[in-house]
């Protein structure tokens, strides 16, 4: 039945909130995790859990344990006004914007740690911060209890650890890897974009094209992820504004190193242009 146009979206703020609303729910439940400043990679993720679930819901929390730098999380762009209107174009039933006390009350004491799939890349670049993302999640998803939860690719490595959390758990959620989402020039939509200057975004833009040059090669048959990641490199190199933190690629499972591509393979991609830091990647099956 289509939802009639008056039903307003519900903002909880509280943990208590969140379970009154979770509690006269029977039906299905997307869950779109974020922190905020939304674009059209989260409403991406918003308008598939509208299609697959009858309800849908989005939290917005900015989660101090996953910053591993304190100016980053300071600096971290908060626009709720411009959330919360964006998600009530999208008529999302229900909008959870905590405060720190809510998810961490006095005396919070747990973490979850991923072992294996959190050291490397992101893990070792940030770390802690894949602790902070899983212990998050893991809240969110048992306060939530959705149906569904969705995660961009574009943060592979963090989707492959949540997906592996969830199994590990036996926690009964089906987690939703949904494609990248990339501005006019291919750069990929994130909260951080924002924070870049006109000249370092367009800067960013070498980003894409690299990624193009890689998946140009895998198509001609190319097969030597050193001689794919030289040209990525290369690529980037030749764009003086960034600062190559890894390009390397993985099996897409495991995150080993791999010399030859396999049908899992992934190239993995994190610079630093300014002050900012951006990933993004290619998953060659795709
Ligand atoms: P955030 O960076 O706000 O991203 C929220 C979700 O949107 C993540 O699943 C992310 O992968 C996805 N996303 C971001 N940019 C995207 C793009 N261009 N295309 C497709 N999806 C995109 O990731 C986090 O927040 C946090 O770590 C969180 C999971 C909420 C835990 O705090």
């Amino acid at each position: 039945m289509p939802r009639s146009r008056h039903e307003a979206t519900r903002v909880e703020t509280t943990v208590d909130g969140l379970r009154r609303w979770r509690n006269q729910i029977k039906s299905s439940i997307g869950l779109v995790p974020t922190m905020g400043a939304l674009h059209e990679g989260h409403l991406t993720l918003v308008r598939q859990a509208r299609r697959e679930n009858d309800l849908v819901a989005v939290s917005i929390f900015v989660n101090p344990t996953q910053f591993d730098e304190q100016h980053d999380f300071a600096a971290y762009p908060r626009d709720l006004e411009s959330d919360l209107r964006l998600l009530r174009e999208q008529q999302v039933e229900l909008v959870f914007v905590p405060p720190v006390e809510e998810m961490y009350p006095a005396g919070f004491a747990t973490s979850i740690d991923v072992a294996g799939l959190s050291e490397p890349l992101e893990g070792e670049f940030r770390p802690g911060h894949f602790r902070g993302v899983a212990t998050v999640v893991a809240r969110l998803l048992t306060l939530f209890q959705p149906t569904r939860a969705y995660f961009g690719r574009k943060d592979y490595q963090q989707l492959i650890i949540i997906q592996r959390m969830v199994r590990d758990l036996g926690m009964p959620i089906s987690i939703v890897g949904s494609p990248t989402v990339r501005e006019v020039d291919g750069l990929a939509f994130s909260s951080r974009n924002r924070l870049l200057t006109p000249v370092e975004r367009a800067a960013a833009a070498r980003i894409p094209e690299a990624i193009i040059q890689a998946r140009t090669l895998f198509q001609a048959g190319e097969r030597a992820a050193g001689w794919i990641c030289q040209v990525v490199s290369d690529e980037l190199a030749k764009e003086p504004l960034i600062e190559i933190e890894y390009v390397t690629i993985r099996n897409g499972e495991t995150l080993a190193e791999q010399a030859v591509l396999d049908p899992t393979s992934v190239l993995l991609i994190a610079v630093r242009i300014g002050n900012v830091r951006l990933i993004d990647n290619l998953i060659f099956s795709e």
